[in-house]
């Protein structure tokens, strides 16, 4: 008889490592929420920016993390954060300026602590939503948010190939500044955890990456 049990799929990895589009297709492949943590660091990344608070200056940070007014739009399959009610246009978040500051914002211990119930109540959105479990990307999601994810896999690639991935898909992004900053960060830093599958998808194509994940997923869900 096929699982009826919730599943939580984690996937972590630096930038351009080929997290969203194999989260995007297991989300469709197994009726599972996908959630782009990333995408939510961008979002509050840009509603500071908006209000004129810099990285640097702890106490208007705090201020502005403590009256975050967050909710969740599930759009097709994915989760999309709300700001006040409002969901930052993607244009926005993936703006230059958002590149450029995120992982600053995303290194203060204060914004992460904000968004962790925020990215654990994923989980009760997607029950609520019916689907039959949630695909999490990010750089923490097998380490700090879901350490006990039903699979936790962390996504590689040499720096060069992910470098053009980026540019074909027409970033301007610095993506080595940020894995540096992620990886060297005191709190969460990107790193591949204990006990997590690791996959190298330098040499592999977007099908081969998702058969890795979908095959011992699809044999959980059977069993
Ligand atoms: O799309 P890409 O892989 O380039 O980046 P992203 O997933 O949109 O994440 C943007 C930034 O958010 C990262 O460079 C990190 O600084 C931060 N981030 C994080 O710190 N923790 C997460 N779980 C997800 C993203």
């Amino acid at each position: 008889m096929a699982s009826t049990s919730f599943i939580i799929v984690a996937i972590d990895g630096g930038a351009a490592s080929g997290k969203s589009t194999s989260s995007r297709t297991l989300s469709e492949q197994f009726n599972l929420l996908h959630v782009d943590t990333g995408s939510f660091y961008r979002a509050v990344t840009a509603e500071f920016l908006r209000r004129g608070i810099s990285p640097g200056d702890l106490a208007a940070v705090q201020a502005a993390v403590a009256g975050l007014d967050l909710g969740t739009r599930i759009v097709g399959r994915s989760a999309q954060m709300e700001i006040g009610g409002r969901v930052v246009p993607e244009a926005e978040i993936r703006s230059r300026e958002v590149n450029d500051h995120v992982s600053h914002f995303a290194a203060l211990p204060e914004v992460r602590t904000a968004l962790l119930a925020y990215q654990r109540h994923q989980a009760e959105v997607a029950r609520a939503g019916g689907f039959r479990g949630l695909v999490m990307e990010g750089r923490d999601i097998g380490s700090v948010i879901f350490p006990n994810a039903t699979f936790r896999f962390f996504l590689h690639a040499d720096p060069q190939e992910r470098a053009r991935r980026r540019a074909r898909e027409g970033g301007n992004d610095s993506i080595a500044e940020r894995d540096r900053l992620d990886s060297s960060r005191k709190t969460a830093p990107l790193a591949c955890p204990d006990g997590a599958i690791s996959i190298d998808t330098t040499h592999l194509s977007l099908a081969e990456v998702v058969d890795t994940m979908a095959v011992p997923i699809s044999a959980r869900l059977a069993s």
